[in-house]
């Protein structure tokens, strides 16, 4: 396989960044096709921690080319800081082997501070979103007045669409008797950053498309999950992009066939951050020994996740919605020790049974799910390289996940640490 895309199958936090670290030093590129630094990737790399926001989780390994394609909301000054950070860790960083979509669009300071303001003018109904300015900085994409990467390159085209910008959020501020944003300072700010950004800047779409024709491995990096996704998730409590595997291709600037294996990440148990429904979602021990051993905490905003069983029928919806022709499951480790495992494998609603995910909120918020209970382990798999290291029970817990989300496991991850890997087909090869 020339190109494979990864796609979280849950709420996101399913262990991606390790994942496509591994899979980066089978790739020449790697490339982010949506979302922005809501994204919380972390790698451990020979006991050191990474934690990537922004930049694609290949940026760690020599000789690839990292993209940020035209899909991704970009903070900028959030980017350069985490470019300097890696930089002084001894990462080689630079236009050389960083690239980024002139075309993407900028997420500017007001943009978080009205996704703040927002979420807590909201009260019960919030989101709980990560505060970064993710929806607000979509929305004006989509109103056709934001601000892009290429704009910074022409100060009299920048005057005009700060104007334009400005003439809709300062018409709104002043309906909310709130402080209107100062055109000028953001202007003056956009200046002192274009000659740190515009280095960076690139017509990704060529380089993309050179890469293929010359046979190179390309990896596309989602962020996020399946169930956030803003048409196939939970809506409204979803992020505003489209997460899932078809949005690669528009996100990166390439035609819809340049996937050749969809990866969906997937964690052994269901962890969900923010609001929202979360049909098998627990509030007892067994969810907070699932939070302490997994160290459920999210990366960008630090908040306990909230846990419970693994869900069948929602991942099973994801492999639908992404194409999934396989999965990497993850954090088996964090089940060891459990005597029983529940997986849910349908839901009741209304006297009803249903083996799919309803669309409307009050559905999802209602249905009961079904469970199917199979016996725990006790030995440890954490660490574990080869199926037979594993416990019978747990080959069998994995065995009946694969069954009923019509996917099988490619890989299985078995710590954070990078080689603790079961491999079991390779998305690369073919
Ligand atoms: P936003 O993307 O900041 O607008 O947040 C919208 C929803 O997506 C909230 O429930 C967030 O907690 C969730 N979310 C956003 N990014 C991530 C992520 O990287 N992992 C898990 N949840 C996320």
């Amino acid at each position: 396989m020339a190109n494979v895309a990864v796609v979280g199958s849950q709420w996101g936090d399913e262990g991606k960044g390790k994942v496509v670290d591994w899979l980066s030093q089978r790739a020449d590129v790697v490339v982010r096709f949506q979302g922005g630094h809501n994204a919380g990737h972390t790698l451990v790399i020979d006991g050191e921690i990474y934690t990537l926001s922004l930049l694609p989780s290949g940026v760690v390994r020599r000789n690839k080319l990292s993209i940020i394609g035209n899909g991704v909301v970009v903070d900028p000054w959030a980017l350069l800081d985490e470019i300097n950070a890696l930089q002084k860790r001894g990462v080689k960083l630079s236009p050389d082997n960083l690239k980024l979509a002139e075309n993407a669009v900028l997420i500017l300071p007001f943009h978080g501070y009205i996704d703040r303001a927002r979420e807590e003018a909201s009260g019960e109904a919030k989101i709980g979103t990560t505060g970064r300015g993710i929806g607000p900085a979509y929305e004006d994409k989509v109103a056709r007045r934001a601000i892009r990467v290429c704009d910074l390159a022409d100060s009299v085209c920048l005057v005009e669409r700060v104007e334009q910008l400005l003439f809709h959020h300062n018409a709104v501020l002043r309906g909310l008797k709130a402080e209107e944003i100062d055109g000028k300072a953001l202007m003056a700010s956009l200046e002192e950053l274009a000659p740190k950004i515009l280095p960076y800047a690139d017509r990704v779409w060529e380089r993309l498309d050179a890469a293929r024709r010359n046979g190179k491995h390309i990896l596309f990096e989602g962020a996020q999950g399946a169930m956030l996704d803003v048409d196939h998730g939970t809506y409204p409590f979803v992020t505003s992009s489209n997460t899932v595997a078809g949005q690669a291709s528009i996100g990166a600037g390439m035609a819809s066939d340049c996937v050749d294996y969809v990866l969906g990440i997937t964690k052994a148990y269901t962890t969900r951050v923010g609001s929202g429904p979360f049909p098998t979602e627990l509030d007892n021990e067994i969810s907070q020994g699932l939070g302490e051993r997994g160290r459920e905490f999210g990366t960008v905003t630090g908040r306990p996740r909230r846990c419970g069983w693994f869900d069948a029928v929602m991942v099973r919806q994801a492999v639908k919605v992404c194409g999934i022709h396989g999965i990497a499951l993850t954090k088996l480790d964090v089940l060891d020790g459990m005597e029983n495992l529940k997986i849910c494998t349908g839901y009741h609603l209304n006297g009803k049974n249903m083996n799919y995910l309803p669309s409307a909120i009050s559905a999802q918020a209602g249905v009961e799910p079904v469970y199917k209970t199979l016996e725990g382990w006790t030995d440890s798999t954490r660490g574990a390289r080869s199926w037979a290291d594993l416990p019978a029970t747990a080959v069998k817990y994995v065995r009946h996940i694969e069954k009923l989300i019509e996917a099988p496991v490619a890989l299985l991850s078995t710590s954070p640490e990078r080689e603790d890997m079961i491999l079991e087909r390779d998305p690369f090869s073919d």
